[in-house]
């Protein structure tokens, strides 16, 4: 069954089911539609879907707020991680998901970078996807071996200029993050350099920690502790302001590259069709998890802090996602990039 015609029997499907609920209101039953409906939710384990390795910034991000979430749902959520193809695979798997909100995807901005890379993408991200609503925005950083010969960013910046054929650039894969970001990079040096894809930026770091690739983007949520350890060279971070828990870190904009601006928001996704109450019942537990204090902590020693709760709705989110596709649809032809 094609996507479409899947997204139109799950539509027809969750207006069914709609109007069940609205039935079962309207007869005084407190609205109680059954075992399965939406006020037995979630009823079953629920599945975060990961789309890169275990260990990475994007698994490290879900599991800060899977178990609060689960709290204030009344069930068990189980981290699943679904890597390949720069997140596309653990994405295009979700879009074909029962429509039942025990199947919800993590994804970031790859989520708006994949449809102008990707010619046979498996899914479009505005009509196979309800959003749920935001979560983080991460800042990235430029981290090196710590071997690497560059000492700063303008130094990093003439090495791969005048020696960008055996430079290695490592990344998570065409539509990853670390991808994008790596894409901004060498637009703006005019380079192109031998990227080395990974199923995630945590295997990424582990190979560049132990110096076997040169240097990559990757958000702090994964890169501060080696960079605090002093196990890889920082060069920069990538947003306009510098990071609190990386003081020393200058912005690119300091080191003398602004163009490379670009910074990591996630977001929770649920395939078209999943009932509206259960979209809902999700993002009110997003906006508790995200104003529990360990969360909150969590992610400012890793650079980071939840969106506020105005962000963690679907209709944010949706608005962030469409407005994201317009914009890396541009940069990216205008890059020449596309996934071979
Ligand atoms: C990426 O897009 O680079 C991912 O965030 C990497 C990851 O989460 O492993």
């Amino acid at each position: 069954m094609g996507t479409t015609s899947r997204y139109r029997a799950a539509t027809r499907m969750s207006a069914a089911l709609s109007l069940v609920a609205l039935v079962a209101a309207c007869s005084g039953n407190g609205g109680a539609t059954g075992r399965g409906g939406t006020d037995d939710y979630p009823g079953r384990n629920i599945t975060f879907v990961v789309p890169f390795s275990a260990g990475g910034p994007t698994d490290t991000v879900t599991r800060m707020i899977a178990e609060p979430m689960a709290a204030q749902l009344g069930g068990k959520i189980v981290v699943r991680n679904v890597e390949g193809a720069g997140g596309t695979v653990g994405a295009g798997e979700v879009a074909q998901a029962e429509p039942d909100g025990l199947t919800v995807l993590m994804h970031h901005i790859g989520m708006s970078t994949a449809p102008a890379l990707y010619e046979k993408l498996g899914y479009q991200p505005l009509k196979d996807f309800e959003t749920v609503g935001l979560v983080t925005e991460v800042p990235m950083t430029v981290v090196g071996r710590k071997d690497f010969a560059p000492a700063t960013l303008a130094d990093l910046v003439a090495y791969v200029k005048a020696n960008a054929n055996k430079v290695t650039l490592a990344n998570a894969g065409i539509g990853a993050a670390s991808h994008l970001c790596g894409l901004l990079f060498q637009t703006a040096v005019g380079v192109k350099l031998q990227e080395v894809p990974y199923q995630g930026t945590g295997p990424a770091l582990t190979d560049l920690v132990g110096g076997q690739v040169d240097f990559m983007c990757d958000q702090t949520t994964n890169t501060s502790g080696q960079i605090s350890a002093g196990k890889v060279k920082a060069y920069a971070v990538t947003t306009p302001q510098r990071v609190k828990s990386l003081p020393d870190l200058p912005t690119t904009a300091e080191a003398g590259l602004p163009q490379l601006q670009v910074s990591v928001w996630h977001g929770l996704y649920v395939p078209a069709g999943t009932p509206p109450e259960v979209v809902r019942k999700l993002s009110e537990a997003l906006k508790v998890a995200l104003a529990e204090p360990r969360v909150i902590e969590q992610m400012a020693k890793l650079g980071t802090a939840p969106v506020p709760p105005e962000a963690a709705t679907p209709q944010a989110h949706r608005t962030k996602l469409e407005e994201q596709l317009g914009t890396w649809a541009k940069v990216i032809a205008d890059a020449g990039v596309k996934a071979s």
